[in-house]
């Protein structure tokens, strides 16, 4: 007897499930859903997936969602872990020629940066490197963008974010500066470490399972806006940090890795008040213009 088309059986089952979803009325949610649906089956299929995995998946994704707070987002950081967040991002800013590459926002934007000056401390307590970053945003052409403005924030030298610390004020090494007239902005800070991201639930439960290390290379997150142009949201890496080619994350674009210089240049240094010696990035971001 032949097989009903409509019901379902193994062989079919991606065309039955796909075709129940046809009828939904807007078009990219039918594609989507259908894709999907095409997409999981085969890779059950693939894996031959059995039942008690089926059920430690629904456990481990139950939990991924009871993790969840209005400060920590377990899901996000299970899409970031897998590359997802990268993905998607990537695809969203494919950069034209001269622009500077996005990488991901991260969870640790969740407090506004102090407005500051242009060459203030964003570092509020002693301890760490002393770094200064010195840098311009430009239009991906290479015009100056006056009165851009550019929100930074960065762990500290033992890879801690102010949010994650009780003895430091909130808005330690975070700082939101308007450029000046030719787009250039500086900021006195210290060299960030490299740190674990959020591992103590079910995202560093599977990175455990897979023998994956949860760090993240050293780095100092940017959002530059101006006039005209699309914000871009990216990180510059330092050079010399460890796991920059096992980022737990997948952020690290070869555009983004900077040195960050030993500098002994005593007029810069009194320029800005540094003491000597001190490290020194120069950062360029180049923004698209808004479509
Ligand atoms: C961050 O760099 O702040 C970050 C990005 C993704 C996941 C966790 C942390
Ligand atoms: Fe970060």
């Amino acid at each position: 007897m032949s097989q009903n088309p409509v019901r379902f059986s193994e062989e079919r089952s991606e065309d039955v499930v796909a075709a129940s979803f046809a009828g939904a009325h807007d078009a990219r949610l039918r594609q989507v859903l259908t894709s999907l649906v095409r997409h999981l089956h085969a890779f059950a299929k693939d894996v031959e997936l059995t039942q008690a995995e089926l059920d430690a998946a629904v456990g481990f994704l139950t939990r991924t969602g009871q993790t969840c707070d209005d400060t920590r987002q377990e899901f996000v950081l299970l899409s970031d872990v897998l590359g997802l967040s990268m993905l998607v991002d990537t695809m969203a800013n494919r950069a034209p020629a001269g622009a500077t590459d996005f990488t991901v926002l991260g969870p640790f934007h969740m407090v506004d940066s102090p407005p500051r000056r242009l060459g203030d401390p964003i570092s509020l307590v002693p301890g760490g490197e002393p770094t200064l970053v010195t840098g311009q945003v430009l239009a991906a052409g290479g015009r100056p963008l006056p009165g851009a403005v550019v929100d930074v924030w960065q762990a500290d030298e033992k890879g801690l974010y102010d949010v994650q610390r009780d003895d430091v004020p909130t808005g330690h090494l975070r700082g939101l500066f308007t450029c000046d007239d030719e787009g250039r902005f500086a900021f006195r800070t210290i060299l960030p470490a490299p740190y674990p991201i959020p591992d103590d639930g079910p995202v560093g439960e599977l990175l455990a399972a897979a023998g994956r290390h949860p760090y993240r290379p050293a780095h100092i997150h940017f959002i530059a806006g101006a006039d005209g142009h699309a914000p871009l949201t990216t990180h510059v890496f330092v050079s010399e940090s460890p796991y920059l080619d096992s980022d737990a994350v997948f952020g690290v674009k070869d555009s983004l890795v900077l040195d960050f210089v030993r500098a002994e240049d005593a007029e810069l240094a009194a320029a800005y008040g540094m003491p000597v010696p001190f490290r020194h990035a120069h950062v360029e971001l180049r923004l698209r213009e808004s479509r």
